[in-house]
């Protein structure tokens, strides 16, 4: 049950990966009236709205000891088998974690079986994603996302229709995940930013980091992505998918633009 992944590389994390007030804004939204809500996957607490009656679930210790003094509470398991009763929460979310989990699907039913009104996740459409980052520098991590990452037709085939809306990372993000630093390619060459990055840990980068400092150095970074220099946020591929609970399953997954 402990993740073992996490308890190695979630030292520092909660420094790193603080919530972006703009996604969490997002987030909110998507909850909507939901009360009690379940943080499945919750890390040291982003995201858990503070007017709400919030319970975290998270199988790393590392991970657990970083939640705030004031977090919600926090049980120490796992998204596949969660200890709650069914329909415990009126809502359960799952924050950019889906792509650790050992059995999503069976994780998923586990999500609906606790909720009684809606399922939320921030999650990865790989299919969707044609990011720099990967797409000039590292492959290998499009590569591991495809195989990762559950694709919207696989959630839909498990969990019926939902409403998937794109979450644009802003050029400022202060949630350092993957697709945060878009407008800020330096950062990708720190390695202590790079350690909150899952897919670093996975591969030897040092090839594609190389190209991309050289990149840097000599102006070809700049004059490959000068369209994206004055955005404000951009479209990493980054997807909020909402189930409905009880609504009557009429139509394939809608992507509602935000
Ligand atoms: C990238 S972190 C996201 C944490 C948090 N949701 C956030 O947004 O900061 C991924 C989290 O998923 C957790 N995790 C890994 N396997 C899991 C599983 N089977 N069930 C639930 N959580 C899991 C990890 O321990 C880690 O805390």
């Amino acid at each position: 049950m402990p993740d073992a992944l996490y308890d190695a590389i979630g030292a520092g994390y909660a420094h790193r990966r603080r919530a972006d007030p703009r996604l969490a804004e997002q987030i909110v939204e998507a909850l909507g009236d939901a009360q009690s809500i379940l943080n499945v996957g919750a890390g040291a607490g982003s995201y858990e709205p503070p007017d709400r009656a919030v319970q975290a679930v998270e199988p790393s210790a590392a991970m657990i000891a970083q939640r705030p003094a004031d977090a919600a509470p926090c049980t120490q398991a796992s998204a596949e088998a969660l200890p709650f009763a069914a329909g415990a929460f009126d809502a359960a979310m799952a924050v950019l974690t889906i792509h650790h989990w050992a059995d999503w699907r069976a994780g998923l039913h586990e999500m609906r079986r606790v909720a009684r009104r809606r399922v939320l996740l921030l999650t990865f459409d790989a299919e969707a994603s044609d990011f720099w980052l990967t797409r000039d520098y590292f492959p290998e991590i499009m590569v591991l996302d495809r195989q990762i990452m559950p694709t919207l037709a696989a959630l839909a085939e498990t969990l019926g229709p939902f409403e998937a809306t794109p979450v644009l990372v802003p050029h400022d993000c202060i949630d350092g995940f993957l697709g945060a630093f878009w407008r800020r390619p330096e950062t990708y060459l720190d390695p202590v930013a790079r350690q909150s990055m899952s897919s670093f840990t996975r591969f030897d980068a040092s090839d594609g980091l190389q190209r991309l400092e050289a990149d840097l150095r000599s102006g070809a970074w700049r004059a490959r992505n000068a369209d994206l220099l004055d955005r404000e946020a951009l479209d990493v591929g980054y997807r909020l998918v909402r189930w409905e609970i009880g609504e009557p399953a009429t139509s394939a997954p809608a992507l509602r633009t935000p």
